[in-house]
């Protein structure tokens, strides 16, 4: 196993003058001194401080050999202390996390920091006629052959090599003009493209941007849709005819911008909710919207048209959000798996509550997105902690669960659908665990017609994964998406 770690001395005098604690850089240790009292920064929310290449990985159990790719999940990892005050979870330095599996055996797990300006400048590498952004540290998909670190609120993607490092900007090769994109892009599992619902603060304010990319990576299309403020759109959905905006009360806060707060988007209870139909081929004017009840949601699992052409929405919904906690989510309500049904005629939108218990991370097969679908992934929240992952048939309403234990906790259930498979759910469900026993992490892949088999495999890292965002598995050898 290779390290690379950056707490040395040498690179802490570099980055003194750009991070307020970076004299802690001369520590190893330096972070548990200071992430004791926020708790987005303690426990597996505390970042990790070196890059690990492993290539002799423990695995139990058998790895299927039809699994030749990559599973990649990126997330938040500060790479110097930070102000803990205006600290707030979704905005530390992204890292990716990957598992290389093929042939059987588990081939490789690395960790590499997004590199962001700052950073190479810190690490003193040489940027090598590369052009960095921000850190995209929310999701990370390949698509059009290329690997991609994205993120929100206005930084393009940021390419990854296949071992993770950064190669630079590619905004789509050239045709993303306006910088902004989305850390949730939708693939149209009919056509390979992704369908984007973007904003970008401070460039925009006024409009989001729907963006159209092919499967070639592309964008065919951008459309702007008016708002009558700056809202957080941290997701979108996607149906047969629509792409459906969720125009929620997280707006931008003067309040959080004035205390200098590195995240500024706070509860508006002045901001109209809604949720929004703009027809596939139509104007920011021909969207429908819909208003619904104050709430907030960062993800829906799936969506699609009924019979009656009412669009169904799968959505993970919070009473409130960033109402009293600006430093992440899990602070002002718990959030419930939810069904709005929207009916384009009327714009009512009716409720139903699906599943009660606090959960995130939904997840559909990727080849039924924007589709009727049966099943549904998520793992359950307790706290600030992920002990269950759970499986939804949202046909029957009953949900089977896969509890991991004491002290383990699971990321994100991405499903990979088995090839050949007939069945929905035929196929596998791959997430990051943290163990707490071992103050490490390991790859799971479960079989998810069955949460209650023991799992198929578990590929177990020498390093910790902290608890992040989103990920995906990309094949080698595809140019198709992996959203
Ligand atoms: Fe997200």
């Amino acid at each position: 196993m290779k390290r690379r770690s950056f707490l040395n001395t040498t690179l802490g005098a570099v980055a003194t003058s750009l991070y307020p604690f970076s004299n802690l850089l001369a520590s190893p240790n330096a972070w548990k001194n200071v992430t004791t009292a926020l708790p987005y920064l303690t426990d597996n929310f505390a970042p990790v401080t070196e890059e690990v290449t492993a290539t002799a990985l423990e695995t139990r159990g058998r790895i299927p050999a039809e699994l030749n790719g990559r599973y990649l999940r990126n997330g938040p990892n500060p790479m110097a202390p930070v102000d803990m005050a205006k600290h707030h979870w979704f905005v530390g330095d992204g890292m990716v996390h990957g598992v290389r599996l093929g042939e059987g055996k588990a081939m490789w797990y690395r960790n590499r920091w997004v590199r962001s300006e700052a950073m190479v400048k810190a690490l003193g590498e040489d940027p090598a006629g590369r052009v960095f952004a921000g850190s995209n540290n929310t999701h990370v998909i390949g698509h059009a052959g290329r690997t991609f670190a994205i993120v929100e609120s206005g930084a393009p993607p940021i390419e990854l090599g296949y071992e993770l490092d950064t190669v630079g900007v590619n905004n789509f090769f050239g045709t993303l003009t306006d910088m902004g994109f989305t850390a949730h892009p939708k693939v149209d599992p009919d056509t390979g493209d992704l369908h984007a619902m973007c904003y970008s603060w401070p460039a925009w304010g006024d409009h989001l941007k729907y963006v159209h990319v092919g499967r070639d990576g592309r964008v065919k299309k951008t459309v702007e849709v008016p708002v009558p403020g700056m809202p957080m759109v941290h997701d979108m959905s996607l149906t047969e005819n629509y792409v459906v905006v969720y125009d929620l009360p997280v707006t931008i806060d003067g309040g959080l911008l004035q205390r200098g707060m590195r995240f500024p988007f706070g509860w508006n209870s002045d901001y109209q909710p809604r949720v929004g139909l703009l027809p596939r081929n139509g104007s920011g004017s021909d969207v429908i919207w819909c208003e619904v009840e104050p709430c907030y949601v960062f993800h829906p699992m799936n969506a699609y048209e009924d019979a009656a052409g009412k669009v169904v929405l799968d959505v993970v919904r919070y009473e409130r959000m960033f109402l009293t906690d600006n430093h992440g989510p899990f602070g002002d309500s718990l959030a419930t798996l939810d069904r709005w049904t929207v009916d384009p005629k009327t714009r009512k939108v009716t409720t139903e509550r699906v599943d009660d218990r606090g959960q995130e991370f939904p997840r559909c097969s990727p080849i039924l997105n924007s589709k009727p679908y049966r099943y549904g992934y998520s793992v359950a929240i307790e706290g600030s902690s992920f002990p269950t992952i759970l499986k939804h048939d949202m046909q029957t309403g009953e949900t089977s669960e896969f509890a991991l234990g004491a002290g383990r906790h699971s990321g994100e259930p991405y499903f990979v659908p088995r090839e050949g498979g007939e069945a929905e759910d035929d196929g596998f469900l791959m997430s990051f665990i943290y163990d707490a026993g071992r103050d490490a992490s390991e790859l799971l892949i479960l079989d998810a017609r069955d949460l209650s088999e023991p799992p198929i495999a578990q590929v177990l890292l020498p390093a910790r994964v902290p608890f992040g965002f989103h990920g995906s598995w990309v094949p080698d050898g595809s140019d198709g998406p992996s959203v």
